[in-house]
């Protein structure tokens, strides 16, 4: 019964995703705007011991490995990932919860829900989901639900000083797990830049706002489900209202205090967030246009050039056109060029040529030259692999769609899993290279190269992946 049933489903025909509340317009926090929800309109029935349809949603590895019918949570898209659509009331009986069996969601947390998928499907880390049903309104549980940050101790009053009242404090309540020997959550209290930088969730305290700060409002039981420090003695009232105002005086943290020797970790730029820096300032900016020129025209000054004049405009199509589609442009082109004098008319020549599908077809062929594609077998067997030309053409067609990269790359790692009941060729890194082996002439199946638990090895090795799979896997 159910092979008719999910075909429709998983294929996503008769689902209007037009008819979904639209994602929230700001960054959700999972353990404050997506747990609760999850908690009490979804745990009840899919959990550890509880997992109908084999979906399990009470930690991240599970709810992203989805159920019997496949991936659930398409994470970064909310409007193919099936939990929404069922969630949205979508697909006739198989509305979630059940009918009758809670109530719906409401726009609101479908919009968080949405969101959170959007942006990631973050999970902070050892976060586990129970069942917890909604409370009756009023009830006392509902109004502890509710905490607001009225219901902190005031901050202390007077001038706090950091080395005598608050380094004490996080030593002795604190360093255990977020110190030299641990580093929960990446945080640690006992080193001012990675304190201040905060840990995986962020920023853990905002200087002159203790009410929003995330440290307080972990001290001080607002956020559900947990509370610092984790174990151990909690923290006084009088012990509170000292980090609060040491926060609102502007969280001054002298220098010098951070352990001696201690070097910070070396990060990876990938891994870092990114940031955007302050252009340099230089003498005769006004040749600048753009921040970027700035950086250009300080390069050249450190070097004592000057920067070319401009080019005239016959010259500057020929290098545009070359540049985006590897072609020179045409006579045609070139006096088009030439006599339209709008401010604008570089613009439209280069948009008119990001439009062209040539545009495509000349820089797929970076990629193509990365996963060492080729039309042929090469060396002494050289004979053509007639059924390569797929994975060409849907490279051309990512680069003429403008696909975002971190999508094209997760399509090739994961496209099994991406698009389990695909009909059409999606291509998982593993068949570039079995695809070109394969001399009967069929696509060999779509392996991932990379097992599931290795998603950091998945990404330092993404591009030996797609070149090397053919033998390991
Ligand atoms: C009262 C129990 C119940 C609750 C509560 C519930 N579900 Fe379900 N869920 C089911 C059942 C039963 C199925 C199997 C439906 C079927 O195959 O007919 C299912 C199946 C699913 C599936 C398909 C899983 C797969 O891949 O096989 C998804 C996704 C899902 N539920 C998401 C959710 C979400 C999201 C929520 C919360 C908004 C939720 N469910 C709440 C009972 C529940
Ligand atoms: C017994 C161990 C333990 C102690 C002691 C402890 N923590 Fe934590 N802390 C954790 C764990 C585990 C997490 C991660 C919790 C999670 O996300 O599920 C965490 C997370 C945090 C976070 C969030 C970090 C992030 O970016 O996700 C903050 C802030 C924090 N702790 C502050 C404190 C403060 C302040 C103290 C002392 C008052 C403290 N903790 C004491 C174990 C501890």
């Amino acid at each position: 019964m159910c092979s008719l049933f999910c075909t429709v489903i998983v294929t996503g025909q008769d689902i209007d995703v037009s008819k979904l509340p639209a994602p929230a317009a700001r960054r959700v926090d999972f353990v404050k705007d997506i747990q609760p929800v999850l908690e009490r309109s979804c745990l009840k029935c899919h959990n550890a011991t509880v997992s109908m349809s084999g979906l399990r949603l009470d930690n991240r590895e599970e709810a992203l490995k989805g159920g019997d019918l496949g991936v659930d949570i398409v994470p970064r898209h909310s409007a193919e990932s099936r939990a929404i659509h069922f969630a949205g009331r979508l697909v006739p009986q198989l509305e979630m919860p059940p009918k009758g069996k809670g109530d719906p969601l409401s726009d609101e947390e479908i919009g968080l829900l949405r969101a959170w998928i959007d942006q990631g499907a973050e999970w902070q880390a050892g976060v586990v989901l129970q069942s917890r049903p909604k409370p009756a309104p009023g009830s006392e549980t509902d109004k502890a639900g509710v905490k607001d940050s009225s219901t902190l101790p005031p901050p202390a009053n007077g001038k706090v000083d950091f080395v005598k009242e608050i380094r004490p404090l996080l030593a002795s309540k604190c360093y255990p797990c977020h110190g030299p020997s641990q580093q929960k959550n990446q945080l640690r209290w006992d080193v001012k830049a990675v304190a201040t930088r905060g840990g995986i969730s962020g920023p853990a305290f905002k200087p002159g706002k203790s009410a929003e700060s995330l440290v307080i409002r972990l001290v001080g039981r607002l956020q559900p489900g947990l509370v610092m420090p984790l174990q151990g003695e909690r923290l006084t009232s009088t012990e509170i209202g000292l980090l609060r105002a040491w926060i609102d005086q502007g969280a001054h943290w002298p220098e010098g205090l951070d352990p001696k020797g201690y070097t910070a970790p070396l990060i990876h730029w990938a891994y870092r967030p990114l940031a955007r820096p302050s252009a340099p300032r230089v003498k005769g900016s006004s040749w600048a246009r753009t921040p970027i020129d700035s950086f250009i025209l300080a390069k050249l000054q450190e070097k004592r050039l000057r920067p070319s004049p401009p080019a005239d405009k016959r010259t500057l199509l020929r290098r545009v056109t070359y540049d985006l589609t590897g072609l020179p442009p045409t006579p045609e082109e070139i006096q088009a060029f030439l006599a339209d004098t709008a401010p604008d008319a570089y613009v439209t020549v280069v948009d008119h040529l990001l439009a062209s599908p040539r545009y495509g077809e000349r820089w797929a062929r970076h990629w193509l030259d990365v996963v060492h594609y080729a039309d042929s077998h090469g060396h002494d067997q050289d004979r053509p692999r007639d059924n390569a030309w797929p994975y060409r053409d849907y490279v051309i067609r990512a680069f003429n769609e403008d696909k975002p990269y971190a999508r094209f790359v997760e399509e090739q790692l994961a496209g099994d899993v991406l698009f389990p009941a695909a009909q059409r060729f999606i291509v998982p890194a593993a068949t570039i290279t079995n695809l070109i082996r394969s001399r009967s002439g069929n696509i060999t199946g779509s392996r991932r190269c990379l097992p599931e638990s290795t998603g950091q090895t998945a990404l330092m090795t993404s591009i030996p992946a797609f070149m090397y799979c053919g033998s390991p896997c």
